[in-house]
């Protein structure tokens, strides 16, 4: 499925909406391939109102919403060893009413929590303003609403 950025958007914004916590999603892809812009859109529906700054230096942003469900957005792209991962209390996430999003989850090796989701997207080869969106559903987390039937999808 090849979405564009406001189909990316929409799709987010769904999520955001629709998920029960707690739920993991772990995003991967290169370096400006919109994990970014997909964590914002899950908050924003999820109920953030901030803007949702990027946590590459901060690695770990939280943030409350109205509904008792905090959003947190880490980016673990700068992470250089798993004593770092503890330092950002990795073993608690995603145990409370958390939806936990997390740019570059891959580099947490084995210490990924059993039941995620994994979204990988990818810069289109013959179109710079869309992304190829793949999803992998590892063990039995929370549904995601069904995957973009309502958004705007270019071919
Ligand atoms: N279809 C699309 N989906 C998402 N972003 C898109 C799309 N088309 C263009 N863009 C642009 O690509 C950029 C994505 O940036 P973003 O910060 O989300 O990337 P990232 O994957 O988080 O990168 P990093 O690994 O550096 O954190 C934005 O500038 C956005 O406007
Ligand atoms: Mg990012």
């Amino acid at each position: 499925m090849r979405l564009d950025e406001q189909g990316l958007e929409q799709w987010g914004e769904q999520i955001g909406r629709a998920v029960t916590a707690p739920v993991f999603i772990g995003l991967h892809g290169p370096l400006g391939a919109g994990k970014s812009v997909l964590a914002r859109a899950i908050g924003h529906g999820a109920g953030v109102e901030d803007p949702m700054p990027s946590p590459s230096y901060n690695l770990l942003l939280r943030y409350e919403t109205d509904t008792g469900v905090d959003v947190v957005h880490v980016d673990l792209y700068r992470i250089e060893s798993v004593d770092e991962l503890w330092e950002l209390g990795w073993t608690e996430l995603g145990q409370g009413l958390e939806i936990v999003l997390v740019e570059w989850s891959e580099r947490a090796g084995d210490h990924l929590p059993a039941d995620r989701w994994s979204i990988r997207l990818s810069p289109a080869a013959d179109a710079t303003d869309l992304r190829e969106v793949e999803v992998r559903r590892i063990g039995d987390p929370p549904e995601l609403p069904a995957f973009p039937m309502s958004v705007s999808v270019r071919r």
